[in-house]
């Protein structure tokens, strides 16, 4: 297994560009299978779950070509869908997968998906998917671990009002997808407002869906008979870019961050405003992040967007330990996300953990040590830990960051970061 070395205290500057962002190009994609017609999809980064996405397309019968260049540009033609099933060796692999559910249900009437399991960060059921499927009239059962779901007398699903228990970013994308091609007006409550929700609408619009409500908690969709090809370019990916700000300020470098989207990064932005840190939005694609002489401590609670991604948590735990006084770090999305944070003690930071609570004290000298990745997030967050730690810090099981981050190596030695790839074999 491939690990990272890094050798930490060297301040970062220069320039980084942003990719896509992959929790819009997983959607995104997905969305293909609702259409005879090709989609062309841009601004796809080059990470490991859109290779299995692409992969699980083409299983279920549908054409993907990638450009040879730019390799972020896809191609999707589902002519016929030959195969309504998302296998568990996909599945395992990416839970996301279950974003073909929606599509397939309301294209073919009929979908078998392996069951995703829970995984580092929690149990991450997807029960709000399934009785929303119900409520459009579907018929589901799950055997063998696998979800099996038909909509009866080979019939088309059915417009309903359903008011999401939870506020689920997956489970709104489901069933927004679903519902396009349904029977009726569908009215979805309590939606998921984050911005690649917003991308998957403005994406299926383009298709010829018909909906309203976009960036609010209430969607409301009119079912359309068809969907036609289309061509989208993703939205870029904030949380890389959160990442890449987190990075700048930790190293107290000077880092300008291309090709994002500074008005979808407003929570973390002020957060670290508050740490001292300090940003300039040089155009509207365009932030210049600067450390300071001193960060000091700030409370952060993470929540559904517009608040402070919980796909960010760890890297903003990376910068608390670095920070002056106390940090309290509640995570309120899922139930075991401070893997972490063990890690970062091992480094010297100091850190308790009192249920979904975490208590940073800083700042602590990290020093570097060998180190496991838990999820992806938390790679990102050991990531930025190295950096500022004295010595060498290795990254164990980095199979985890390149599920989600195009070329951090590469874009993070380009603005002077020691770090290394070193390529290992076996477990
Ligand atoms: N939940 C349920 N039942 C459901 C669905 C969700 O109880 O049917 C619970 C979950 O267990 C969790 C909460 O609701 O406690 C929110 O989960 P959500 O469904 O919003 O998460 P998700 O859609 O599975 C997406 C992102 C995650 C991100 C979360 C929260 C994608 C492909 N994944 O997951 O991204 O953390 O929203 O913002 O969009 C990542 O990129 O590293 C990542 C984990």
């Amino acid at each position: 297994m491939d690990k990272f070395v890094i050798k930490g205290g060297k301040a970062l500057h220069g320039s980084v560009a942003i990719s896509g962002a992959k929790n819009s190009a997983l959607p995104v994609m997905a969305a293909a299978l609702l259409t005879t017609e090709k989609v062309s999809v841009h601004n796809i980064p080059k990470v490991r779950d859109l290779i299995t996405m692409s992969k699980l397309l083409a299983f279920m019968g549908a054409k993907v070509s990638i450009a040879e260049l730019p390799a972020s540009d896809y191609e999707i033609e589902a002519t016929t869908v030959s195969d309504a099933v998302a296998p568990y060796e996909l599945v395992k692999t990416m839970r996301a997968s279950i974003l073909t559910l929606g599509p397939l249900m309301a294209r073919v009437g009929v979908a078998r998906v392996s069951l995703p399991g829970g995984c580092a960060i929690g149990a991450r059921p997807v029960d709000l998917h399934l009785t929303a499927l119900e409520k459009m009239g579907a018929e589901i059962i799950t055997s063998h671990g696998y979800i099996e779901a038909r909509v009866p007398n080979n019939g088309r699903l059915k417009g309903a009002h359903i008011v999401f228990e939870k506020i689920t970013v997956t489970g709104t994308e489901n069933i927004l997808m679903a519902a396009t091609l349904a029977k009726g007006e569908t009215i979805l409550e309590n939606c998921a407002r984050e911005p690649e929700v917003t991308d998957l609408v403005a994406m299926l619009r383009k298709m010829g869906a018909q909906i309203e409500g976009d960036g609010t908690a209430t969607l409301r969709i009119r079912g359309v008979e068809k969907l036609y090809g289309t061509d989208h370019t993703v939205i870029p990916d904030r949380i890389e870019a959160g990442t890449f700000l987190v990075a700048g300020a930790i190293t107290n470098g000077d880092l300008t961050v291309t090709n994002c989207a500074p008005e979808h990064l407003g929570a973390v932005i002020a957060k670290m405003q508050e740490t001292g840190v300090r940003f300039d939005e040089i155009d509207k694609t365009t932030l210049r992040v600067r450390g300071a002489k001193k960060l000091v401590s700030s409370d952060m609670t993470t929540e559904e967007y517009p608040g402070f991604a919980t796909d960010m948590q760890a890297q903003y735990m990376a910068l608390a330990t670095q920070a002056e006084g106390t940090s309290v770090i509640t995570e309120t999305i899922f139930e075991n996300r401070f893997l972490h944070a063990s890690e970062m003690v091992r480094m010297g930071a100091n850190i308790s953990i009192d249920g979904r609570r975490a208590v940073v004290r800083g700042p602590a000298q990290l020093s570097g040590t060998t180190v496991q990745a838990s999820d992806l997030r938390a790679s990102a967050g050991l990531v930025l830990a190295g950096l500022v730690a004295s010595g060498e810090t290795i990254i164990d099981r980095v199979y985890h960051i390149d599920r989600g981050y195009e070329g951090i190596v590469e874009k993070l030695r380009g603005v002077g970061a020691n770090i290394e790839r070193v390529h290992g074999t076996g477990s």
